[in-house]
């Protein structure tokens, strides 16, 4: 019996399995990236998408999985591990839901989505509910080939739609580790006014766009300021962040921070503990992250 699975973003399936045996998540078997728990949903931070109401069906036929599907609800997104050939059959008698790339900062998707996948060519496994309002977890968009100077945009792209909240003009912005800029870029574009610092400069296209103010020193010299947002992608050690984010909080100077906290060889799970226990904060591994975690916190 299968009580919830978790996709794990490629070649991440060791910190997810990592993560949930460390919560006394039982793993029974894996198929392909999806990890089978027998134990009820547990709010992974590595996971992807977590399927919160598995169930396991037998069916004779392509029709009758479909007619299974169908009778439950609309929409259905597909996990190919295995038997690709007969899942895109079922696939073909189902309505088809389009992942359409998103044009930032269009909101993510509210339309209810559910996931399945074939255990085995008679043995479906299907969810009508799930973590992520993307197929797959995967939330793509229309990029922006021009404006950034890295691919980094993304990820801030991807925590603002997965917060629902943007920054814009009049907002106060401070960002950490900005070089070259594309969190900059980002949030400049939005209309907001940002410090951003580094030790390193900034592209001189995102250093002179007219809401920018480039500061070139340490991250963790800037004593905690009032600002609307704090948003990090230093390289530092997950320990050492989550002091600058604690005094950052401690001082109650700051009311949304989106922080990335990168790992470098075996993951730091009791640092990522340490996140994970802020309040009002979400820790995720969203689909632009690489060996990364994203906070997301708010203040109350
Ligand atoms: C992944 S890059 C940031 C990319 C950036 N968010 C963007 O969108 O272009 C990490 C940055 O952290 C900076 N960094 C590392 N240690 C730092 C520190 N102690 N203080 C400030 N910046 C630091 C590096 O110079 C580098 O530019």
């Amino acid at each position: 019996m299968v009580g919830s699975a978790y996709l794990a973003a490629e070649g991440l399936e060791q910190p997810l399995l990592e993560e949930l045996t460390r919560a006394g998540v039982a793993v029974s078997a894996w198929h392909g990236r999806l990890a089978l728990s027998p134990d009820p949903p547990y709010a992974s931070a590595w996971a992807l998408d977590i399927w919160t109401a598995p169930r396991e069906h037998a069916i004779t036929s392509v029709k009758t999985a479909a007619d299974l599907l169908r009778a439950q609800q609309r929409n259905w997104s597909a996990y190919a591990g295995l038997h690709h050939r007969r899942m895109a059959l079922i696939a073909d008698h189902l309505p088809l839901v389009r992942a359409r790339a998103l044009r930032f900062p269009e909101p993510a998707p509210t339309s209810h989505l559910g996931a399945w996948t074939l255990l085995d060519r008679d043995r479906l496994l299907a969810s009508p509910t799930k973590s992520s309002p993307f197929a797959l977890g995967e939330c793509r968009f229309e990029e922006d080939h021009i404006g950034p100077p890295s691919r980094a945009y993304l990820k801030l792209w991807e925590a603002l739609t997965r917060l629902g909240e943007y920054p814009g003009p009049g907002d106060r912005c401070l960002d950490l580790g900005a070089a070259p800029g594309g969190w900059t870029w980002v949030l400049a574009s939005l209309g907001a006014s940002v410090r951003a610092v580094d030790k390193a400069p900034l592209d001189p296209r995102i250093a002179a766009m007219p809401e920018v103010e480039q500061v070139i020193d340490s991250a963790f010299a800037m004593p905690p300021e009032p600002v609307d947002w704090l948003v990090c992608d230093v390289i530092a050690y997950p320990a050492r962040l989550l002091a600058l984010v604690e005094r950052w909080i401690a001082a109650g100077a700051v009311r949304r921070i989106i922080c990335t906290i990168k790992f470098q060889g075996n993951t730091d799970h009791a640092a990522a503990d340490g996140f994970a226990a802020l309040p009002n904060g979400r820790l995720m591994h969203l689909f632009h992250n690489k060996h990364e975690l994203t906070l997301l916190w708010h203040k109350q």
